[in-house]
């Protein structure tokens, strides 16, 4: 199985930006950690991180056919990129939306979520262990 992991803008700042919200660990702690999950389950997986959104939109139209699942946090271009939304219906890669925090439970504008009418799943406040449960989703969907 191979998965790719995308996330969006601002996630390359995690440690730094809003602890509270956040947490205090890093985006190199959140790549080792999937990581490590993945070769412990045998998953062959890739990262991107953009804080363009016509890259993360090139980004998905290159995995057409290259990858069997998707896990993205499109961060704040989930409350506004139909771009990113269109690329992914596109591709037809079964996708899972990974939030760190419950974009339900802040915000107005963050209850709004394009990606969500384009995923498989959405998994909302669970932290780093957001995206092993949406790579464990993926494991079961695509069988
Ligand atoms: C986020 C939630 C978004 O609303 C926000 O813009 C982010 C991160 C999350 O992981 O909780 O940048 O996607």
């Amino acid at each position: 199985m191979k998965i790719l992991i995308i996330n969006g803008p601002n996630i390359n700042m995690l440690g730094i930006r809003e602890p509270q919200i956040y947490g205090q660990n890093s985006y190199n702690d959140l790549i080792k950690y999937i990581h490590d999950y993945c070769v412990k389950e045998n998953i062959y997986v890739n990262f991107y991180q953009s804080n363009h959104e016509g890259d993360i939109v090139d980004k998905i139209q290159q995995s057409y056919e290259k990858f069997d699942g998707i896990v993205i946090n499109p961060a704040a271009y989930t409350h506004t990129s139909i771009a990113i939304l269109d690329a992914l219906k596109a591709v037809e890669i079964p996708t899972v939306e990974v939030h760190l925090s419950d974009i339900n439970l802040r915000e107005e504008f963050r209850k709004i979520s394009y990606v969500s009418l384009a995923a498989v799943k959405t998994i909302s406040g669970k932290g780093f262990d957001g995206y092993i449960e949406a790579i464990d989703f993926l494991k079961e969907y695509i069988k």
